[in-house]
């Protein structure tokens, strides 16, 4: 209908003029759940390899396969960088074990990111999303180490 309210994903009314801010402010609501929080890296050197906006790119992927709500919602945040240049298209996976527990992907570094297409991420965000171990399949991982 043509002038009924607009709701966002949380169930609020949306201020006139804005995609998704709540008309109504209540400082008490919940976050919304997640399962997966993927921080993608916009240091100058990762936000040139990505060429653009990566962040909004991988959140509409994130929406066409429905991931944007519900018990296996995927959250995407820009990051600043980490100090880890060198892997370029540098990305930093944690998984919200305090609501979900022990979860096979919490901590994972991937490097390239840049590199892959499309259809690569959405590989990915279906890895994610049933909990299959990113270190079984063909992601590039960055090891850690103890110096
Ligand atoms: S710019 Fe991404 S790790 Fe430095």
């Amino acid at each position: 209908m043509e002038n009924s309210p607009k709701i966002n994903l949380m169930g609020s009314e949306v201020a006139k003029g804005y995609a998704c801010k709540p008309k109504k402010l209540d400082p008490n609501k919940p976050i919304m759940h997640y399962k997966t929080h993927i921080f993608v890296c916009n240091g100058d050197r990762c936000a040139k390899a990505f060429k653009g906006d990566k962040a909004t790119e991988l959140r509409d992927i994130i929406k066409d396969m429905e991931l944007h709500r519900g018990k296996t919602r995927i959250k995407v945040t820009r990051s600043g960088c980490y100090g880890a240049c060198r892997f370029r298209g540098v990305i930093n996976i944690y998984e919200n074990t305090a609501s979900n527990g022990f979860l096979p992907n919490n901590n994972i570094w991937l490097k390239h990111t840049h590199q892959y297409s499309e259809s690569k991420w959405r590989e990915l965000f279906e890895i994610l999303s049933t909990n299959t171990p990113v270190s079984d399949s063909s992601f590039d991982m960055i090891e850690e180490k103890v110096y």
